[in-house]
């Protein structure tokens, strides 16, 4: 079988409507990587039902997220845009793994921590075994590279954990040992009411984030009511950093502009945050408002969306199938 050099996987799960970190930290890096990297784009609806999704509205969030990536450039005839649950490979070398991986490896993950929470006795399994089905999601096409914001940083550790146990295992190197791509000024956005809490589709605040689908006005309503401190904004990176709010404010700002942090800060030092805010206002809704008119439009035309999945579809089989044949023959399944 040949391997592919550079190839890339990502996955976003359709458990919402999409924020200001899943842009800035994944699908904005997804479209600036497309001419490098051969693409498989994911709509993870298998992992969405790790926790409840309601069956009225799952299907449209997932045609969501596939016109959110189409709308912020990632080009459907050059890349392979399709849905998890289409390609029944995934659940399948999800399962091979679940054999490979170890409690004691899921015991750490702190995601899984962090929603269970007090709840852990009461939550799924598959929450639990979540980051084996997401090392299936990029090891069953033997991608080699995998671009995601900060907070997923630890489940491609155990990707990498979960390739290299099955290749010692088994005595192959028949997976890559797949490269995080974590990039740009924005790996992770945090809630625009509290600087130490990540910005999320589960927080219980709206005015925590900006959605893809905020209008020029809500957005500008949400930056204004933006939590940020008393003081002027900060002339070094240093004392950013120890800023949380203005840091996260900034990195949003730098990440929109395709700017670095430095020169963001060495433009607004001294300033008031209510001028910067304006800026922010200004920047967010000229960036976002594009994305969000073209996601409507796609939205409008159910019959392309349908036929991008599935091309997207056809192709990810295409590629799943064998990569699943192989790894069962590998383990010595009858074929
Ligand atoms: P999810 O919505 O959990 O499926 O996340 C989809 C992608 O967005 C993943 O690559 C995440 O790492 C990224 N992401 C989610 N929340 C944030 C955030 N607050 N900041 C940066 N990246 C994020
Ligand atoms: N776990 C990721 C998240 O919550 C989504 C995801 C599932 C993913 N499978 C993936 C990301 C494979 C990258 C590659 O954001």
């Amino acid at each position: 079988m040949e391997k592919p050099t550079k190839r890339i996987l990502s996955g976003v799960q359709p458990s919402g409507d999409l924020h200001l970190g899943n842009y800035l930290g994944a699908i904005k890096n997804f479209v600036s990587l497309q001419e490098e990297y051969e693409c498989f784009f994911c709509v993870v609806d298998l992992h969405a039902i790790t926790v409840w999704q309601d069956p009225k509205v799952l299907a449209n969030k997932t045609r969501e997220v596939t016109a959110a990536f189409i709308a912020s450039g990632i080009n459907p005839n050059k890349n392979n845009i399709f849905v998890q649950s289409q390609v029944p490979q995934h659940a399948q070398l999800g399962w091979l793994f679940n054999c490979v991986a170890r409690m004691g490896w899921l015991n750490r993950m702190t995601q899984f921590k962090d929603k269970a929470g007090k709840n852990s006795e009461n939550v799924s399994v598959g929450l639990f075994s979540y980051p084996t089905l997401m090392a299936a999601d990029i090891l069953i096409y033997l991608a080699t590279h995998v671009p995601v914001g900060d907070d997923q940083k630890q489940h491609l550790e155990l990707t990498r954990d979960i390739a290299q146990k099955f290749n010692n295992d088994f005595k192959t190197d028949f997976f890559p040992i797949p490269e995080p791509l974590i990039f740009g000024e924005a790996t992770r956005v945090m809630s625009l009411r509290d600087g130490s809490k990540k910005m999320s589709k589960s927080d219980p605040s709206d005015y925590s984030r900006i959605m893809l689908t905020d209008s020029a006005e809500k957005i500008s309503q949400k930056i204004k009511k933006a939590k940020t401190d008393p003081l002027p904004l900060p002339d070094n990176l240093d004392d950013l950093k120890s800023r949380s709010e203005a840091l996260n404010l900034i990195s949003i700002f730098a990440s929109l502009h395709d700017t670095s942090l430095e020169k963001i800060v060495a433009e607004y030092a001294g300033k008031e945050f209510s001028l910067f805010k304006r800026d922010l206002v200004d920047l967010a809704v000229s960036k976002l408002e594009p994305i969000t008119s073209e996601m409507n439009k796609i939205m409008d035309d159910q019959e392309y969306l349908e036929s991008v999945l599935n091309n997207g579809k056809e192709s990810a089989i295409s590629v799943a199938e064998p990569v699943l044949a192989k790894t069962k023959e590998i383990i010595g399944f009858l074929s």
